[in-house]
């Protein structure tokens, strides 16, 4: 389907608090999140002050079709760190191109595996990429009380 993966740059940010929106608000619909709550989380993890976080203190990865920023992921040291794809484009391959790139990063600088923390509309996903359930914790933002994460981890193998 013509999908590019590179690294993040500050001249993405724009696309990718786009996409983080659009994915969050995807999310917040499956979960039945409030208003609120889908607000907290897209002003945490889809503002400018975020993307600046992304950018200086995290591995970042952007996905372009025709261009345009259509799904975006980042890393810190062995574990994902954010990873959203606009609703508009899932299940097209995109999260799996972004997922491989995060993961043939990760072994080539050294880890084992990844570690990843995830809402659970994703969990297919996850399996489908061949990372295991470790177990689940409560989300820790006040706003969100009531949810819960998922833990989840895959070891790499050697030729990855
Ligand atoms: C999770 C997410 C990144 C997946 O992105 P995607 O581009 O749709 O994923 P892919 O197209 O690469 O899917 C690969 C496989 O995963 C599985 N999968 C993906 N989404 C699925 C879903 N909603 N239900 C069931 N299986 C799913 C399928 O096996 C799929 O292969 P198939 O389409 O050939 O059946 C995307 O749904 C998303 O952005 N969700 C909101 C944000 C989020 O939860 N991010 C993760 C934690 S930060």
């Amino acid at each position: 389907m013509g999908i590019t993966i590179r690294r993040m740059t500050t001249d993405d940010a724009e696309g990718v608090r786009r996409v983080t929106r659009l994915a969050l608000e995807w999310l917040g619909a499956c979960e039945g999140w409030s208003p609120e709550q889908t607000g907290h989380m897209v002003a945490d993890q889809a503002s400018p002050g975020a993307m600046e976080l992304v950018l200086t203190r995290q591995q970042a990865w952007v996905a372009l079709l025709d261009g345009v920023v259509v799904g975006a992921a980042s890393a810190v040291r062995c574990e994902l760190a954010r990873l959203f794809v606009d609703p508009a484009r899932h299940r097209r391959g995109v999260g799996t191109a972004l997922l491989r790139a995060v993961e043939q990063q990760m072994s080539a600088t050294g880890c084992e595996g990844l570690r990843a923390k995830a809402p659970p509309p994703s969990l297919p996903f996850y399996l489908a990429m061949g990372m295991v359930e470790e177990g689940r914790e409560p989300c820790r933002a006040e706003e969100m009380r009531g949810h819960e994460v998922v833990l989840l981890s895959k070891r790499f193998t050697r030729r990855e």
